[in-house]
């Protein structure tokens, strides 16, 4: 029989398609946490968070804020995997860190000062998500504003916005370069970053 070698041709140009593809989903889930902008620019909220690399869970209560905190709650704190490993390594932030801030409210208590009994003592303990904010280094996109992108996605209980665009210097960047330790991030309030 004679061989049809423009049919395969085809079938191994096919297996090479599909072997491609199945090495680019692997990249992927790798890639967990990964900024994703839509048309206009803007940032779509990040997916799965929770499972990134927790930081720490800075708190700036109204008991200790003459009852008006700007942020109450526990300020959860994430950042994308990948982004961490090479930080690890490197003490370097790498362009594609995307950072997600999640606030949490406190568990109301008997007392003024927003604390409450638990069997561990009286404290501060975590309720309901409140508010999400996050920051992405690009270093391309967000030159402007020493390479960090920053973005609200509502203070208030989910769900927060689908997407957000990038705010003003003046209302983020501005206190961020002025008083983070380390490009940015206030590096001094998480020890595994130090
Ligand atoms: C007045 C200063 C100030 C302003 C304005 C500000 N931040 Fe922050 N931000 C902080 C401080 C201090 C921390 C760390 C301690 C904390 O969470 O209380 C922080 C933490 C963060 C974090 C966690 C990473 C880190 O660096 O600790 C993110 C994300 C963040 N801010 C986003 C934003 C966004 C988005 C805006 C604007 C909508 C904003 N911030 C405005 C002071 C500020």
């Amino acid at each position: 029989m004679k061989t049809n070698w423009k049919i395969m041709t085809r079938v191994m140009l096919l297996g090479v398609g599909l072997a491609t593809s199945s090495v680019a989903s692997a990249e992927d889930t790798q890639n967990m946490g990964a900024a994703v902008f839509n048309g206009k620019g803007e940032l779509m909220r990040p997916e799965g968070f929770r499972q990134w690399v927790f930081l720490g869970a800075p708190l700036t209560p109204n008991g200790l804020n003459n009852g008006s905190a700007g942020f109450p709650e526990f300020h959860h704190v994430y950042v994308n995997p990948d982004a961490f490993a090479v930080y690890e390594r490197t003490g370097v932030f790498p362009d594609g860190t995307v950072i997600a801030k999640e606030l949490v409210l406190l568990k109301h208590g008997k007392y003024k000062d927003g604390s409450y009994d638990a069997p561990s003592g009286r404290g501060y303990f975590a309720d309901k998500p409140n508010g999400m904010d996050v920051m992405v280094k690009d270093s391309k996109r967000f030159k402007a504003t020493n390479n960090w992108g920053f973005f609200n996605f509502g203070h208030h209980a989910p769900p927060y916005s689908e997407a957000s665009a990038a705010a003003p210097a003046a209302s983020c960047a501005a206190c961020h370069t002025a008083n983070a330790e380390k490009d940015m991030m206030f590096t001094q309030f998480y020890p595994i970053l130090k």
